[in-house]
Parts: structure tokens; sequence; C-alpha cells
């Protein structure tokens, strides 16, 4: 049978199949189903800048009665009875004492000063690695790309000057050269990047004339855009490449392994089909290896990638220029 184990962050994963950040870190039970169903990780639900804040908020508001701040903070996580930082670092430490297999920590905070005591103190829980969530949304025209990037970096070296723990950052799709960007978190020291990060966008409704921010899971298509970065960038970079948004079955992890991927995450599809269907996509992909005569996943991991495919230029300018023209 072929063996699907990979190394991950420097980790040892008995398959390239890791659950996403998600609200299946926010229940043990859900965390043991994985693991009974074979997940090869499991990153935790992100401990949020908000989150730091309520913490903080809590603290004034017990200094000074009749503070509104409190009240607000807490609304970002009405699900969560106490949803301080302290409250997340317990949650870590739990999560990571009940199941053995590898297990990482996220952070999500977009100010310098938030990341790296926080960081420090989710390494201290005993995870094997970190990942950092950098997601603002630039709306100041004064700042350039270079400013919103450059706190990227600081924040990134500020934490790699205090955590020796491996780093993963998640990125957004929407960086105007992200060959660059994963190329500026090489030279500080990043062990991987995961691309990419999937936002939900409020929407409207016409007929209440309101805003709607619901919960949408991802569709089979996004994947296509990560599928093309990981393919620009396998062999161009040292970065472990998690190819995350859009994976839904066994078949789209293999298409992410021949793109060059060295692990793939997965929210959406456990939460429409259920944390067990983990064991489905594994035998899927094992089925696949089986049938085309692959003994490891290394034996075919970034087949297709830019630089090995015989047309390289497949995943740039030319097959868009290609296909608009012979469009009908
Ligand atoms: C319910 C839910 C909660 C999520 N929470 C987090 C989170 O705390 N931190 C994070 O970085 N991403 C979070 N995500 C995003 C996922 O990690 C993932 O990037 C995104 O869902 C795309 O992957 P998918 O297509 O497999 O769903 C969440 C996604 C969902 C659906």
């Amino acid at each position: 049978m072929a063996n699907l184990s990979t190394t991950y962050l420097g980790v040892p994963l008995k398959n390239p199949l890791v659950v996403a950040a998600s609200s299946i870190s926010s229940y043990i039970d859900r965390v043991k189903m994985a693991e009974d169903a074979g997940a090869g990780a499991l990153v935790i639900r992100s401990l949020f800048e908000e989150q730091i804040q309520l913490d903080q908020l809590h603290m004034e508001d017990v200094l000074s009665v009749g503070s509104e701040g409190y009240a607000e903070a807490t609304s970002y996580f009405p699900s969560v009875e106490h949803g301080g930082a302290k409250e997340h670092l317990m949650w870590v430490e739990k999560t990571r004492e009940a199941v053995s297999m590898p297990v990482f920590a996220s952070l999500n905070a977009v100010s310098p000063g938030a990341w790296t005591q926080y960081a420090k103190q989710l390494a201290e829980t005993g995870v094997d690695g970190l990942e950092i969530n950098y997601y603002v949304v630039p709306t100041d025209p004064a700042k350039t790309a270079g400013d919103i990037e450059q706190t990227l970096y600081e924040i990134v070296e500020s934490i790699k000057a205090e955590v020796s723990l491996p780093l993963a950052v998640k990125l957004s799709p929407f960086y105007t050269s992200p060959a660059n960007v994963v190329h500026e978190l090489e030279k500080r020291g990043v062990e991987a990047v995961v691309l990419f990060n999937r936002f939900l966008q409020p929407d409207i409704d016409p007929e209440l004339e309101t805003l709607v921010n619901e919960m949408v899971l991802s569709n089979p298509i996004e994947m296509k855009v990560p599928l093309r970065w990981i393919a620009l960038l396998y062999g161009r970079t040292k970065l472990d490449l998690a190819l995350n948004t859009g994976v839904h079955t066994g078949r789209d992890v293999v298409k992410g392994l021949l793109a060059g991927a060295t692990v793939v995450q997965v929210a959406s599809t456990l939460l429409e089909n259920g944390i067990p269907y983990l064991s489905t996509m594994l035998l899927d992909i094992q089925n696949w290896m089986d049938e085309k005569g692959y003994d490891s996943v290394d034996d075919f991991r970034g087949k297709l990638s830019q630089k090995k495919v015989d047309d390289p230029f497949a995943f740039e300018r030319s097959q868009y220029v290609k296909l608009l023209s012979s469009a009908q």
C-alpha cells in the first residue's frame, strides 16, 4: 500500500491532509474525530487580536465601571462565554493534550505589538508550530503595498526573534507580487506559507436594504488560484507550501500534490460532509497512488509544477490570451 507520510514545518505527518484553522477545533470531540478519521495534522482556530483586546478591555472594565468596550468586544465572539486570550491559550493546551497527531496554533492579529507576546505564549502550550494569519483590509489611501508588506515582515521578524517553533504564514491572494512576498518571508526564516487565506465578504440584501454577513463555505472552483501559485512557486522556494481554499475531495488533494503542495488544508468539505469524510479522502488518494503505481507522495509531488511541465507558459499569461481569443 502506498505510503502517504510527509514532513511539514519540520514535523513528520502520516499524510499530507491537514485540518485547516476552523470551528472543527472548537470542540474536543471533533478534534478527536479528525484524528480517528486519519488527519495528518490540525490547525487550531486562531487567537484573534480582538480577543487580546477583549482581555485588555476586561481589565479596564474592572477598573472603570460603566465601560462599554468590553460588551462590544464580547459581541465578536458571541458563542464563546469567556472569549479572551487567556481562555484561548487554555483551549490550545487542552486540544494539544487530547490528541497525538501534530497540532499547530494560529494567531490572527494586525498590529505589531500584539503578536510577539501571544506567539510566545502559544508556543509554550506545547504545539508543534505556529501559523500566522495576517489579514488586513487596507483602506487608507496613503498606505502603499510596500507599507503593508513591511508591517508583515516586522511582525515575522519580531516573532522569529522570540519563538523557536517553526512558523507558517497564511497569506491573502491579493498581493501584487505573491512570489516576492514569499521570497521576503523566506529571507526572514519562515518555514512555510499557506496559500491562500479565504475571506468572508459582506453581501447586500436589496429587499431589506441591509448588509448581510453570513458564513458561506468554499466552492471547488476556488481551488484554482492556490493551485496555480503552488505550481508557480514549487522548486523556486525552500519553504513548505500548504495549499488551502477550495479543496473538497481526495482528487483535489492529488491535484495539489501534483502542483507541488507539501500539505493540503481543508475546512469547508469537512463542515459540509462531516469530519469522518477525511477517511474517504485519504482512501481516494491511496487508490489513485496505487492505480498509478506511486509508492510515496514524493514520487509525484510537483510533477505538474511550472518547473516540470512541458509547457511552462501554461501557468502564465499565454494560456489566458489563447483561451480568450479562441472562445466563441
Ligand atoms: C467556520 C470557519 C472558521 C474559520 N476560522 C478560521 C480561523 O480561526 N483562522 C484562520 O486562519 N482561518 C479560519 N478559517 C478559514 C479556513 O482555515 C480556510 O482558510 C478557509 O475555510 C478555506 O479553506 P476551505 O476551502 O477548505 O474551507 C475558518 C473557516 C471556517 C469555514
